[in-house]
């Protein structure tokens, strides 16, 4: 059966530990410039209706590393854009393609996309969700810390798509996750419901940003404005000041604490330049390490098996 990977749910604890094995690994090979791969004969589509940096150029530099080829729709440009159906777009894109990745505003279109193709879905963010950015950071940080166990996360911000998939991880994994959030901004309450059934550490929510980073040894934040929130600029400014990660915020850390961050950032507002700037800082690690942990996932998702454990059954 064909898997998708619509939020960070779709995986066990297991998998996840596997793919970031498996991201090491893309990451040392293509270090040591060794380039080519599984996907060789294989097409992945991309359908994006939001600007990206990152998971755009990660996608398509990690999909052409791994031997495969891509075909990049801005949403606009296809059929969807003109109220096609999602389940008929699904079927006839399952025909030519291996994959597709799609970065949308409603979470909804992509569980549609996904119920009804042949091949994998891949979340590259929705207005509920960044599974791909998360599963990467998660890879961040077990590469700086050498494990995710007992660790203490801040989220410091808005509680929408990454702050949630931040919620998944620490549910699924087991880290202990303490999220500052002003009134109002608070993540969804089905995924914390479904967090807190599941967790075996936890998962708080407060409006005291100190509260949350006292202690922690990862600080995380992101923008305060979100893809498709422009019109909310100046309310969000005001409510979000106190929430900026600064210097004197993470003087409340554990000494050495990883500040990270999804990127594009605004410093200056959700979080200052020195500490951006900072040796603490892991902003452009995260970014690299989509690439590695992506290729991980393509080749999980499309092949079934990682690399390593194909070569061992032959
Ligand atoms: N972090 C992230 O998803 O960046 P882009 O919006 O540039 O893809
Ligand atoms: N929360 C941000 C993340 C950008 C990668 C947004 O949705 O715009």
């Amino acid at each position: 059966m064909k898997r998708d990977f619509l939020t960070l749910n779709d995986l066990t604890r297991t998998e996840i530990r596997t793919l970031l094995k498996s991201a090491a690994r893309w990451k040392s090979k293509r270090a040591a410039g060794k380039i080519g791969g599984p996907l060789q004969g294989l097409t992945v589509g991309m359908i994006f209706n939001k600007p990206s940096t990152r998971t755009r150029v990660s996608f398509e530099v990690g999909i052409m590393d791994l031997s495969g080829r891509v075909v990049y729709m801005q949403g606009g440009e296809t059929q969807l854009s003109r109220d096609e159906p999602a389940s008929h777009t699904a079927r006839v894109l399952s025909r030519y393609l291996d994959a597709l990745i799609i970065r949308t505003f409603d979470h909804a279109e992509v569980e549609e996309l996904a119920r009804h193709a042949a091949i994998p879905v891949i979340n590259a963010l929705t207005d509920s969700y960044h599974p791909c950015q998360v599963l990467s950071d998660l890879f961040t940080v077990q590469e700086r810390r050498g494990h995710l166990d007992c660790l203490k996360v801040a989220w410091v911000g808005d509680g929408n798509n990454v702050a949630h998939s931040w919620i998944n991880a620490a549910a699924i994994m087991g880290f202990e996750l303490a999220l500052a959030v002003p009134e109002g901004y608070d993540p969804d309450d089905a995924v914390m419901k479904r967090a807190l059934l599941q967790a075996d550490m936890p998962i708080t929510v407060t409006r005291d940003p100190i509260e949350a980073v006292t202690g922690a040894e990862v600080v995380n934040t992101d923008v305060w404005v979100s893809m498709g929130q422009e019109k909310e600029v100046e309310a969000r400014r005001d409510v979000f000041r106190p929430y900026q990660v600064n210097a004197e915020l993470m003087a409340h850390a554990a000494p050495g604490a990883l500040v990270m961050h999804c990127l594009p950032a605004h410093p200056g507002e959700e979080i200052t330049e020195d500490v951006l700037e900072s040796e603490q800082s892991v902003v452009f690690d995260q970014a690299e390490n989509r690439l590695h942990a992506q290729k991980a996932l393509l080749e999980f998702l499309i092949l079934g098996l990682a690399e390593k454990d194909r070569a061992g059954s032959n």
